[in-house]
């Protein structure tokens, strides 16, 4: 998918309809912000379609995929319903991502190996459909070993407990990292990352070989509150670059 060999920034924009679901208003939609962030050179647009519809709805998913030029990435459990609605939407991409009810977000990988044939399953069901696989996943090796047998094309590293990390532990949270990205790259998977980037953390993030794309959505949508969007995905782009461009 990555034809600059540059690293490529998807705006996940479910925060947009997170403020828009808190008070039930048609507004803010996150199609209009979707589109701001197309003009200001976002490569791709995410959104997490969750099982209790907490904050983007199927209208939603269907409605980007029908008006964006770049691509969507739609971020889903390996849950039947939710497996009909990309069957349904066909974005360019989906992300595997687990899911449970209580949490805030994602917390944590994708267990492909404890949930072998369920993961497999949708992977060979969405591939054959047509949509480019990844799989969100720690950077564990046994869990990547999976995600090549799988067949996905794409994994996506959780940065998580890297961005939280502090002191020494965030040194070894980010050597795992490389290490995995390493690892994936030599099982032929392409390398996404994502979860808790902002712009003072993103340099050590660069740090990761092999990365194709960069998904990026709390810390954007909450500079955009403060700053616009044109201007907060504008400077994401440009920690990118290493602060040049
Ligand atoms: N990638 C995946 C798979 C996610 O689940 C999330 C959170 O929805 C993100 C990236 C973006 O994380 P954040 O909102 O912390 O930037």
């Amino acid at each position: 998918m990555n034809t600059e060999n540059k690293i490529r920034l998807g705006v996940n924009v479910d925060h947009v309809a997170t403020l828009r679901q808190a008070r039930g208003t048609p507004y803010p939609a996150p199609l209009d912000a979707a589109r701001l962030c197309e003009r200001a050179g976002a490569h791709g647009i995410t959104v997490h379609l969750r099982e209790d519809r907490r904050h983007i709805q199927d209208a939603d998913v269907f409605a980007l995929q029908k008006t964006l030029a770049i691509p969507l990435n739609l971020e889903m459990a390996c849950a039947r319903e939710i497996i009909d609605v990309a069957l349904a939407v066909r974005p360019t991409e989906v992300c595997l991502v687990p899911e449970r009810r209580e949490e805030l977000t994602t917390e944590g990988g994708l267990d492909v190996v404890g949930q072998r044939d369920a993961v497999f399953g949708a992977v060979r069901e969405l591939g054959d459909a047509g949509m480019v696989v990844s799989l969100f996943v720690e950077p564990d090796i046994r869990q990547l070993d999976a995600g090549a047998e799988s067949g996905a094309p794409y994994v996506e590293l959780h940065t998580g407990r890297y961005c939280e990390a502090t002191g020494p532990a965030r040194d070894r949270e980010l050597e795992r990292l490389i290490e995995a990205a390493e690892h994936a790259h030599a099982l032929g998977l392409k390398v996404n990352a994502g979860h808790g980037i902002h712009l003072d953390n993103v340099a050590g993030i660069l740090r990761i070989p092999h990365l194709d794309t960069l998904n990026i959505g709390h810390s954007i949508v909450a500079r955009a509150v403060l700053v616009g969007m044109d201007a907060a995905v504008k400077e994401m782009l440009c920690a990118m670059r290493g602060g040049g461009e």
